[in-house]
């Protein structure tokens, strides 16, 4: 296996953070009069028009912009960071086969679980990735001996993989946990195990089921990397654009020690800045692996040490049922896992497909001038890492890591540590290229849906949107295929 340079020597730019209210301003009144001349003005017939990637079908001009749908040939992902140290490259390798292996009820499966592996969920367009075009879910739920219990409607052979939350317990207070949608009952090795799925059928009625669909983990460890101290002075700046626009933002501070009167105080940690999940809910990379591998896959391990569903007639393993392994000396899986997503490479955009490199460059100013990189932050830079090639380097993730209000159009109504239930982590864009669905929920696989969705009631995404509309059709592709070259 090659290991191919750092993502670094073949990014084609790095973005300038700031974006002046004075180029806003001057962009705004270009809007108004579309014949004013920008550096985004008119698209060249014959290059910004062409639809790239999958769909092949040429766009006239003035024709509705299209999302280009994912773009075609090397995924470009997948690969160790460049620069590590042949141990290092080693661990990546061996932790990858870990990332593939499916477990079974022998080695703890379950006894609730969403499916069976890492790479099961997170497997497009390479392992680390987002959910992939075949649901893997649709094929687990038949494995089974006996009668196949039916799957929830929200589990579709060509859709997403889904995990669901429920938003309320039934005494009403507030629940948000994950409910897991399979058991291990009639599984190899689960012989005595008679245990139900949830019966989604009230819950969704009463509207009590949101759904999460994986986020990728490219790039992953230069995101873990990224100090706090970066994260903050990035949130504040460019200040009055983001006022002007409605646009706030916080880190997802975990206030150590927030306790609610009767109720157990999950999380809370150290009181640093959370960066992974929809909802920026978690620290760090190990503490997210820790936390799949219970609650998607009921494997317990050294970071959460018991099982979610103790019924005694369904344990077939030791609790916790991974851990390092001191006899052999071999690391845990979480551990593993951990190292190789952190070492996993981000993804190498493309600098001229879909669309050509005019088309795109030009998508790329006016996913700065409409306002899209206020949140979308297009890089910042990693701190004084322990790992050489993790150390201050560039990381073009598109996320400026805060959460924000997202509006009632894409609320979820579950609150994770301080964001509310309608806000949402700014969502890393990089990669977004191979891409197959989009949004927390998967409720789209169309690029333009994804952006439309921004706007609701009290989103802070409106300014921008509203801007975005504005756009001629052919620089609303350029911004596109901009999209779909990262
Ligand atoms: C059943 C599908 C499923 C399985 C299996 C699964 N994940 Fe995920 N993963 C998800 C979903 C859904 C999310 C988003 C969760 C959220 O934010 O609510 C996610 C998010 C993540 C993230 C956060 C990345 C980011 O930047 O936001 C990490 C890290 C991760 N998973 C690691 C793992 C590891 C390691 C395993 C195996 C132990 C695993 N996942 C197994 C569905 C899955
Ligand atoms: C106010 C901050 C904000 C602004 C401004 C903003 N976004 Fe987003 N964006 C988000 C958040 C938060 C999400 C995740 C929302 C969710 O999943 O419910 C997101 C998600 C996305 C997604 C889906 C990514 C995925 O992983 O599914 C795309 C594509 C996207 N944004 C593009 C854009 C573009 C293009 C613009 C400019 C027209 C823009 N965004 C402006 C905050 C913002």
């Amino acid at each position: 296996m090659t290991v191919p340079p750092t993502h670094r020597s073949t990014h084609r730019r790095n973005i300038a953070l700031a974006i002046s209210a004075v180029a806003f301003l001057s962009f705004e009144i270009a809007i108004v009069s579309p014949r004013a001349q920008t550096p985004s003005g008119s698209a060249t017939p014959g290059v910004g028009n062409a639809v790239g990637g999958g769909s092949g079908n040429a766009r006239q001009q003035g024709d509705p912009a299209q999302d280009p749908g994912p773009r075609g040939g090397d995924p470009g992902a997948g690969a160790p960071i460049g620069g590590l140290q042949d141990y290092e490259n080693t661990y990546f390798f061996g932790a990858l086969d870990e990332f593939k292996a499916p477990e079974t009820v022998a080695e703890g499966l379950g006894p609730r679980m969403n499916l069976d592996s890492c790479v099961g969920c997170h497997s497009q367009p390479a392992a680390g990735g987002s959910s992939p075009a075949v649901n893997p879910q649709f094929a687990f739920a038949s494995q089974v001996s006996g009668a196949v219990p039916p799957l929830p409607p929200f589990i579709t052979a060509n859709g997403p993989v889904r995990e669901t939350r429920y938003v309320r317990n039934p005494d009403g207070s507030p629940d948000g946990g994950v409910h897991a949608i399979f058991t291990i009952s009639g599984r190899p090795g689960a012989d005595g195990c008679s245990m139900s799925p949830p019966d989604y059928g009230p819950q969704l009625a009463a509207n009590n089921v949101i759904f999460r669909i994986p986020t990728p983990t490219f790039g992953a460890g230069l995101i873990e990397n990224i100090p706090d101290s970066a994260i903050i002075a990035n949130a504040t700046s460019n200040a009055p654009t983001k006022t002007s626009l409605g646009i706030r933002g916080r880190p997802n501070f975990q206030v150590s020690g927030r306790t609610i009167s009767g109720q157990t105080n999950n999380n809370g940690n150290d009181g640093t800045v959370a960066r992974f999940g929809w909802k920026a809910q978690n620290k760090s990379l190990l503490l997210f692996a820790g936390e799949a591998y219970n609650v998607e896959m009921g494997i317990t391990n050294e970071l959460f040490q018991t099982e979610r569903d103790e019924t005694g007639t369904c344990q077939y393993a030791t609790v916790p049922n991974d851990t390092t392994n001191l006899a052999a000396g071999t690391l845990s899986g979480i551990e593993q896992f951990a190292i190789f997503m952190r070492f996993l490479a981000p993804p190498t955009p493309s600098t001229d497909s879909p669309g050509g490199s005019p088309s795109i460059g030009r998508g790329s100013r006016l996913f700065e001038s409409v306002g899209c990189a206020l949140c979308h932050t297009p890089s910042m830079q990693t701190g004084n890492a322990a790992v050489a090639a993790l150390r201050n380097k560039a990381v073009n993730l598109y996320s400026d890591l805060l959460t924000h209000n997202m509006g009632t159009g894409l609320a979820d109504g579950v609150s994770q540590g301080q964001a509310g239930p309608q806000d949402f982590r700014t969502a890393p864009l990089w990669g977004l290229g191979q891409r197959l669905f989009f949004l927390h929920d998967g409720r789209t696989t169309d690029l333009v849906t994804a952006i439309g969705a921004h706007s609701s009631s009290g989103s802070e995404g409106n300014g921008v949107v509203s801007n975005f509309n504005q756009l001629s059709e052919n620089q609303k592709q350029d911004l596109l295929n901009f999209l779909r070259s990262l």
